[in-house]
């Protein structure tokens, strides 16, 4: 069977084109193909591309579709040969079974707290009138919030350790070099210190060391108070009664890591960049959060109409993640009116579906009653992917968002530090980000 119609472009060219600007190849190929088009990366991948919600469906939830590990494997030197990120079928689904109720429920609430103090904490070390630089300060409180309710590190010199060598190793796949290390895995050779990627490596060795000593130390001394997600993968069992060994436990702590980190702080950043650049959207964020009281409750803040329709609104504007993983047609299926054999890839586009004007009119307009004037379903809003390897942090991380940004708006006062600001997104490693890194000054 053909695929579906795709730009004549050289393959080459249009790998190089999606390293440096995807969101212009997904919106030319989308004005002349339309919901569904083909995209050749010259010695990696072919991949048909789709944004109708129907086809989403099918997409993602279809069982002649699979979510296969392998077609993630770029994840694979961050996270390791045993996370669930590269795992497939039934032991793909056992494994985020294992890894999803930490991220609900009763957990969740308990988790309020210490992200309101590691917010406060973070903002306290900033003095008045001092400029303050917003990725660099969203990720401080997201890393600290990922290795509090993971790791359960909340003080201490492993902890600063460790969060030091994290910054380092994950600054890399955030740069230039590292979204080639991405696209282009011959670059990804270990010829020592002196070698881009021997460097990388030995960044990640550094990590590893500390994050086994931490897993050693929490063996031979248990605690079954605590309640972070380490305490929880070291009590579990598989149906043979197994427990989880500690490169299993390693790879997930770093997928978590890496999943959560990143992706929380650079919505916040955006969140932070909207908020004060609509007086508007300020005023009614204010009137809201002011409605609760003084020391509001976390699961009260979480409930916020307007504070939800603005979340979503971020994430719907500029989705940190563009794309969902790839999906793998397992035997021929029918998507939008178009036969596709089995083993073609399939991507959903999360920016073009967020960007349709039948859904979203002026979509480039940031305007969060959008979702409180209409419902949106799981294929017209997909900021988290769907199906079988929906985002299993989800909760947490519009949990978190909400709770970081009502903290910091109820509690300090902010201003841009070039008021004529005005930020656009670029590919960011693998995600989607403010083009800069820009600087608030708080009041
Ligand atoms: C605003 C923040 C976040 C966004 C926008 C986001 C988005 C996504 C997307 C689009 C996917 C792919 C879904 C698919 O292919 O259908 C994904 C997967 C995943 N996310 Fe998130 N994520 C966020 C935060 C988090 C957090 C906080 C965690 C955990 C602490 C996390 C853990 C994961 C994991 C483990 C997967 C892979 C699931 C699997 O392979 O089955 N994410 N995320």
């Amino acid at each position: 069977m053909p695929l579906p119609a795709g730009t004549k472009t050289h393959p080459a060219l249009q790998l190089l084109q999606w390293v440096r600007d995807p969101l212009g190849v997904m919106e030319r190929n989308a004005a002349e193909f339309g919901g569904m088009f083909t995209m050749r990366w010259a010695g990696l991948k072919t991949i048909v591309m789709v944004s109708d919600p129907e086809a989403l469906q099918v997409t993602l939830t279809s069982p002649s579709l699979v979510a296969p590990g392998e077609s993630n494997e770029i994840a694979r030197p961050l996270v390791g040969d045993r996370s669930v990120i590269l795992m497939s079928g039934e032991q793909h689904q056992r494994r985020r079974k294992l890894l999803m109720p930490p991220f609900h429920g009763d957990r969740l609430v308990s988790y309020g707290q210490i992200i309101t103090k590691i917010t406060d904490q973070v903002f306290a070390q900033i003095g008045s009138q001092q400029v303050f630089y917003v990725r660099e300060t969203m990720q401080e409180i997201t890393l600290r919030v990922i290795l509090q309710v993971v790791f359960g590190l909340h003080e201490g010199d492993r902890l600063e350790l460790l969060k030091k060598r994290l910054v380092t190793r994950l600054e890399v796949s955030a740069t230039k070099l590292g979204a080639l290390f991405i696209f282009l895995p011959f670059l990804r050779k270990d010829l020592g210190d002196w070698s881009p990627w021997g460097r990388v490596m030995r960044k990640q060795r550094l990590c590893d060391e500390l994050i086994y000593a931490e897993i050693s130390e929490r063996r031979s001394h248990p605690d079954p108070e605590r309640i972070d997600i380490l305490n929880l993968l070291l009590a579990t069992q598989d149906e043979e009664g197994n427990y989880l060994e500690d490169v299993d436990l390693r790879d997930e702590l770093m997928t978590l890591l890496f999943a959560g980190h990143e992706t929380t702080a650079t919505a916040l950043t955006w969140a932070l960049y909207w908020v004060h650049k609509l007086p508007d959207v300020y005023a009614k964020l204010m009137t809201e959060l002011q409605s609760l009281g003084d020391r509001p409750d976390p699961m009260a803040i979480f409930k916020l109409p307007y504070l939800t329709a603005f979340c979503n609104e971020t994430l719907r504007l500029y989705p940190v993640g563009m794309t969902t993983f790839s999906r793998k047609v397992k035997t021929p299926v029918k998507i939008s009116g178009q036969m596709l054999d089995a083993g073609t890839e399939v991507l959903a586009s999360i920016y073009l579906t967020h960007q349709r004007e039948d859904l979203y009119p002026e979509p480039k307009k940031f305007h969060p009653e959008r979702f409180l004037e209409r419902q949106f379903s799981p294929y017209e809003f997909i900021p988290f992917g769907g199906g079988s390897r929906r985002c299993l942090g989800m909760a947490l991380a519009q949990f978190e968002m909400k709770i970081i940004l009502a903290t910091i708006l109820t509690n300090t006062k902010l201003s841009f530090s070039n008021p004529d600001l005005n930020l656009l997104p670029v590919r960011r490693g693998a995600l989607l980000a403010p083009e800069a890194s820009f600087s608030m000054i708080k009041t």
